[in-house]
């Protein structure tokens, strides 16, 4: 396995054909254990309001709650770049307030942050990574404008959205982001939008094309068993694997066989 992971390294693998292996994670022990198992990319997501304190969406998840995450995550990490979704309100007022954010992350150790939208975050993109602030777009559906949406619905399929996303692409490659998570957009359309950029596409329910695939930690290994998405594998079943786990527990505490003599000095 080759050496730590940079945004140069992200961008060079769509030049060289390689597939960006993405996660989100959480928490210190996820962190080094998908690290260890060879994730390029790992995003603190927002999705941490849903699977972590189980907010109804991400938009109540605030920069104090992923400033958190961040810090757990930074520290199981050797290898992966560590990107921080911006939470809802972080970026959105205010450039200098957006910066100011995006900075805080990057002190407690991301080496980038992820915004959603394009057109009308642009500027904002340009300006950060004048700075030195990389950047991660993401596009198609966007979870922080649920309400606006009317819900997680497939984006793109009409032919003026798909164009606006497409559009929004081409602009955040050159307001300077490194790469853009397409989300949830017909294949068809990832594959247009891939093929048109120089910078790397990492998909979620996006189909086969993109440069890269990323998901939820806890969908992918079947911990958060909430909803059932049409475009998650699940590697595992860890939600009845723990049911069960504990229910063993509780029984050999209750039958008196926990803790034997072994498990005691
Ligand atoms: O918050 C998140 O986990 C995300 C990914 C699903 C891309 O934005």
């Amino acid at each position: 396995m080759e050496n730590k992971v940079t945004t140069l390294t992200i961008k060079k693998m769509k030049k060289e054909g390689r597939k960006i292996v993405a996660l989100t994670a959480y928490d210190y022990t996820f962190a080094y254990l998908i690290d260890e198992a060879g994730v390029d990319l790992v995003l603190v997501g927002d999705s941490c309001g849903m699977v972590c304190a189980g907010y109804e969406n991400t938009i109540s998840v605030t920069m104090e709650e992923m400033l958190y995450h961040v810090r757990s995550v930074k520290n199981g990490l050797n290898r992966a770049l560590l990107v921080a979704d911006m939470p809802f309100l972080s970026y959105q007022v205010g450039e200098d307030e957006a910066i100011r954010n995006a900075g805080t992350f990057l002190k407690a150790g991301a080496e980038a942050v992820k915004i959603e939208g394009g057109e009308h975050v642009c500027d904002l993109v340009r300006r950060m990574v004048d700075i030195g602030i990389p950047v991660l777009g993401h596009i198609g559906l966007t979870p922080q404008s649920v309400h606006q949406f009317g819900g997680y619905r497939l984006r793109g399929k009409e032919e003026d959205e798909a164009t606006r996303i497409k559009r929004d692409a081409v602009l955040l490659q050159e307001a300077g982001a490194f790469a853009i998570v397409l989300e949830k957009v017909p294949s068809k359309l990832a594959r247009e939008i891939t093929e048109s950029l120089e910078i790397p596409t990492i998909g979620i329910g996006a189909g086969p094309y993109c440069d890269g695939q990323i998901l939820v930690l806890y969908d992918m290994l079947g911990l958060y068993d909430k909803v059932k998405l049409k475009f998650v594998r699940r590697y595992l079943n860890l939600s009845d694997e723990v049911r069960e786990a504990v229910r063993k527990y509780g029984d050999d505490i209750r039958n008196g066989s926990f803790p034997s003599k072994d498990e005691s000095y």
